[in-house]
């Protein structure tokens, strides 16, 4: 059977890992080609995780780049198709919950090609959010959901999502930790951003509904005051981030904070390396939080919901949302000693692209 598998943005590129190296393990059963849409472009969003994962390169790049939802969604459909109908695959697979996922999702369904989906069913219920717009229409499209977290059964099923097309395997991401963990943690980072181990804060912010809205980052940014008053703050910006600070005229309220330090964003290893030895992470991405319940670090997410509630039930995730009285509140209390414990999730043991794949296998016979 042929494999197209998608990726386009940086929290794919760590998804796709495990399973093409599984893909790869059985030649005999599957043929596979990886397409990059190029919705992520700048060397360290993309290329970096190409040379330290152990991703083959793209057979295919789609080069889209950035643009409107609409116009970043239409142009990946439009350089899609004839790629579909050139390669004619028994499968597209598609990870996660951005603009690629759903617009390859949409070509190959109207050109009957079957969708499977990793990372399926997650919800946060919020409409606002472009991600679960991605989620819900990719989710109705596919022909195989493969689930992270039990409570994405129950949301597929609840959209009546037939059950037969459900696989609960656990978490790729977190194959992909486990796999390249030892070589994340010689790495000198520490040194490096001039940290010390346990006695720093990490933090990452992209979101559109953080900032993509002057008033809530300025909340965000006062609590962050406060906060790297008590802790050192290593914050790697993602590029959106950076364009609204400048729109915002924010640099300064970012440059007078003495213990807050900005990088670039980060390639995987060396943010691996950071999140394992922070004493916590705050942040608005949805990976991070499934990462630091793994490593088993306290994680404040700076969002009203999530998408992925094993990491609050079971894990060290805390949802304090954009509020910076409570993001010092929940800050404080982790300094004092009081960090949530957690239990690894089910099923999160590294094995979720074997069992993808093998899933996969048996369709061939
Ligand atoms: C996208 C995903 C989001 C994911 C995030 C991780 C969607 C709807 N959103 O959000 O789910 O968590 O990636 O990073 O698909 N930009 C650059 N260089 C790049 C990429 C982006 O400068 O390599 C800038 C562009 O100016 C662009 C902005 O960042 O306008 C946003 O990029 P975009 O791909 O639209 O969405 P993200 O916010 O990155």
């Amino acid at each position: 059977m042929k494999i197209i598998h998608v990726v386009g943005a940086r929290p794919n590129f760590m998804k796709i890992d495990p399973i093409m190296a599984e893909v790869a393990a059985s030649p005999d059963i599957f043929e596979q080609t990886l397409v990059h849409t190029g919705q992520h472009y700048d060397d360290e969003m993309s290329k970096v995780f190409f040379d330290e994962l152990s991703i083959p390169p793209p057979d295919v790049h789609l080069g889209v780049g950035s643009g409107s939802h609409a116009e970043q969604t239409a142009r990946v459909m439009l350089a899609f198709e004839p790629v579909l109908l050139r390669e004619q695959p028994g499968l597209v697979l598609v990870v996660g919950d951005v603009n690629s996922t759903l617009a390859c999702t949409l070509v190959a369904k109207k050109l009957h090609v079957p969708v499977a989906h990793v990372e399926a069913g997650l919800r946060s219920f919020d409409h606002s959010m472009p991600e679960e717009i991605n989620r819900l229409l990719t989710d109705q499209l596919a022909s195989l959901l493969f689930t992270t977290e039990r409570s994405a059964n129950e949301n597929l099923i609840r959209e009546g999502v037939g059950e037969e097309k459900i696989h609960f395997v656990g978490n790729v991401m977190i194959d992909t930790l486990l796999k390249h963990k030892d070589r994340a943690m010689v790495l000198d980072v520490l040194e490096h951003f001039e940290v010390e181990q346990k006695n720093f804060a990490l933090l990452t912010l992209h979101r559109p509904a953080n900032v993509d809205k002057p008033d809530v980052l300025a909340g965000i940014f006062a609590g962050l005051a406060e906060i790297q008053q008590r802790i050192p703050v290593l914050f790697p910006a993602h590029p959106r981030t950076i364009k609204q600070v400048r729109q915002y005229g924010f640099e300064e309220s970012l440059t007078a904070m003495s213990n807050l330090r900005v990088t670039e964003p980060l390639p995987y290893l060396e943010f691996l390396n950071l999140m394992a030895n922070a004493r916590m992470v705050l942040t608005d991405s949805g990976g991070i939080q499934e990462e630091t319940t793994i490593l088993g670090v306290p994680c404040l997410t700076l969002r009203e919901n999530t998408e992925r509630p094993v990491t609050v039930a079971q894990g060290t995730n805390i949802v304090v949302g954009p509020d910076p009285q409570k993001m010092i509140d929940e800050c404080l209390l982790i300094l004092e000693g009081g960090d949530k414990k957690g239990n690894i999730p089910e099923l999160w043991d590294g094995q979720a692209a074997r069992r993808i794949v093998d899933i996969l296998g048996k369709m061939v016979e």
